[in-house]
């Protein structure tokens, strides 16, 4: 069965291209979008990817993924800092025995102070930041790893509790 991973950006990310090229890359949402597929056919995923600027809606896709039990690759762009709501809907995706990998194009350590702190990463299966478009790839080769090799899942601290 191939497995379905939900590719989730968050806002402004639809702006990619025009939005400050010298930090985020030339590519745009719709050629990232592509990449992605691609990638994620190599690996035997299937994704969806959207993008949305607005909260409600993405913790109602989050909500969306627990519910189906599928994994996700979420980039929460400027949520990442402050939304506690897409943290709490991020960490249903866990509880409901999915992974979540927390993506960035930049890395937010190496940038101004506010995008030091992640609401979302303690809820997060791991982060993948700094990459460019290529953090999607990596996150993508994650799961893919994770799905061929469930047995590695008593390696993980956080997976013991489950
Ligand atoms: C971002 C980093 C965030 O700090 C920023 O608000 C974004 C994009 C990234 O992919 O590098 O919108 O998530």
């Amino acid at each position: 069965m191939t497995r379905r991973v939900l590719v989730l950006n968050g806002p402004n990310l639809g702006r990619l291209g025009s939005r400050e090229p010298d930090v985020y890359g030339r590519l745009d949402h719709a050629e990232i979008t592509r990449a992605i597929g691609s990638w994620a056919a190599e690996l035997g995923l299937e994704v969806d990817v959207r993008q949305t600027d607005s909260e409600a809606e993405l913790v109602h896709w989050l909500h969306e993924a627990a519910d189906a039990g599928c994994d996700v690759v979420l980039n929460p762009a400027a949520f990442t800092h402050y939304a506690y709501a897409v943290r709490d809907a991020a960490a249903q995706v866990g509880t409901a025995g999915g992974r979540l990998i927390e993506v960035h194009l930049t890395n937010p350590a190496t940038r101004e102070r506010f995008r030091h702190l992640s609401v979302v990463a303690g809820v997060a299966t791991g982060t993948i930041a700094g990459f460019g478009s290529h953090s999607y790839r990596l996150a993508l080769s994650a799961l893919a790893d994770a799905a061929a090799h469930p047995a590695a899942r008593g390696l993980d601290p956080k997976e013991s509790s489950r």
